[in-house]
């Protein structure tokens, strides 16, 4: 049943959760939304206009627009042509089977959870990760590999050691997968790889992960994900940890999705930082605070600049990033993402060696191994239960 309602987007969308896209036959772009309350299906009148610059349906995935949360494709065969990730889901709350019946996931306590996008949502519409859901949703492609990169690759290998033959046939989980770029690899290094991440990212990821039959993605908390205990041959979670409340604590949800005798791989943020961007942690308590556009355009503004100036002045160029540090990547687009990345995350914590690998020991990992970027640490969990299981059950 289709209803005519005329309330701003904005504000149905606090109900209705999520707000699809589709191009018509003349080419025209309708939004629906199913109400979850009524299950009405609401049409939003006047939307064409505001969205006329997205006309291409390609663009569609990758876009947000300020007043709607998710812009979606309904046709992606995110879900339909990945049967192997059904029968890992379970419900988060019972720990049991979830069965699907149009387009929604169900477990029999009661709990129901949509598949939108063709990816399965745990969380709700808006979460401390928003930022990034903006983030990666305006810059989904610029960090993935191709032809004249493997920025990412290289950078996989630096933090995880993993190299190709660790992941053929493997399953594996990306905690916190962004856009999906580190999924890319795993996929391309012939592992079976779910990317999970809290905000909108996934649907940048699904973007860029659709050809892959063998990646398939899931919107959900990684403090509470929907698979069992010991699922997971490897799991690994890269610049992700330390943007949680308690990087510990999460960890350890991610451990517990490890196999026994399968690995755990994760880079977490050097306390090393702290003192070189002295400067932009005090400047982080502003801009955190700042609407994600506004930022993105500050950042827009004073990046290039500030890039000049050390270009112009290599001598100060320390001084400068002491008082406002931005990124000195090659790349222009990049500079901005970076920048915007430092400023813009709610938590950022900073973490010495000593400390992840201790906590890899109190979670009962064994071969506990730093890698060369700071600070990377990866264990494998021990083929009898781990001290973790042995406390829960205790
Ligand atoms: C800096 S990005 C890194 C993304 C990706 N790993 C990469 O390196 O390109 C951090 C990501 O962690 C996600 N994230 C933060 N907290 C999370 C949580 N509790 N559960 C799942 N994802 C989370 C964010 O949404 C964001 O996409
Ligand atoms: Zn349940």
């Amino acid at each position: 049943m289709v209803s005519e309602r005329t309330q701003p987007v904005e504000d149905r969308h606090r109900v209705a959760g999520w707000v699809r896209g589709t191009i018509d036959e003349a080419d025209e772009l309708r939004l629906r939304s199913a109400d979850r309350q009524t299950g009405d299906d609401v049409e939003y009148p006047g939307i064409s206009e505001m969205l006329r610059d997205f006309r291409d349906p390609s663009l569609l995935h990758e876009y947000s627009h300020p007043t709607c949360r998710k812009i979606e494709r309904v046709e992606s065969s995110m879900w339909t042509e990945r049967p192997w990730l059904h029968e890992l889901l379970v419900c988060p709350n019972h720990e049991r089977g979830l069965t699907a019946d149009n387009d929604v996931l169900q477990c029999d306590l009661g709990d129901s959870f949509p598949i939108v996008g063709g990816i399965p949502r745990f969380t709700p519409a808006s979460s401390y990760a928003d930022n990034f859901g903006f983030e990666w949703t305006r810059f989904p492609r610029l960090q993935l590999d191709d032809e004249t990169s493997t920025e990412s690759s290289d950078s996989f290998r630096r933090r995880t050691g993993f190299a190709p033959e660790d992941l053929q046939g493997k399953r594996i989980l990306d905690g916190g997968c962004g856009m999906g770029r580190f999924a890319d690899i795993a996929a391309r290094w012939g592992g079976h790889v779910v990317g999970v991440d809290i905000s909108a990212a996934v649907d940048a990821a699904a973007g860029n992960l659709e050809g892959f039959a063998n990646a398939a993605l899931v919107q959900a908390d990684l403090r509470r994900l929907p698979f069992a205990h010991g699922t997971f041959d490897i799991v690994f979670s890269l610049g992700v940890l330390h943007h949680t409340p308690n990087t510990f604590q999460s960890m350890s949800r991610l451990a517990a999705l490890v196999k026994p005798g399968g690995m755990l791989a994760v880079w977490v943020y050097s306390s090393r930082l702290r003192w070189t961007l002295a400067g932009g942690e005090l400047l982080r308590q502003l801009t955190r605070r700042m609407e994600p556009e506004t930022l993105l355009r500050t950042v827009n503004a004073v990046a290039p600049r500030a890039h000049a100036l050390k270009q112009r002045a290599p001598r100060f160029a320390r001084y400068v990033d002491l008082v406002v540090p931005t990124s000195n990547h090659p790349n222009p687009d990049w500079r901005v993402l970076d920048t915007f990345d430092w400023y813009s995350p709610r938590y950022q914590w900073k973490h010495t060696y000593a400390e992840v690998e201790g906590w890899f020991h109190r979670l009962g990992f064994e071969e506990v191994d730093r890698q060369d970027f700071p600070v990377s640490v990866r264990g494998r969990r021990p083929l009898g239960p781990s001290r973790q299981d042995a406390a829960g059950s205790a």
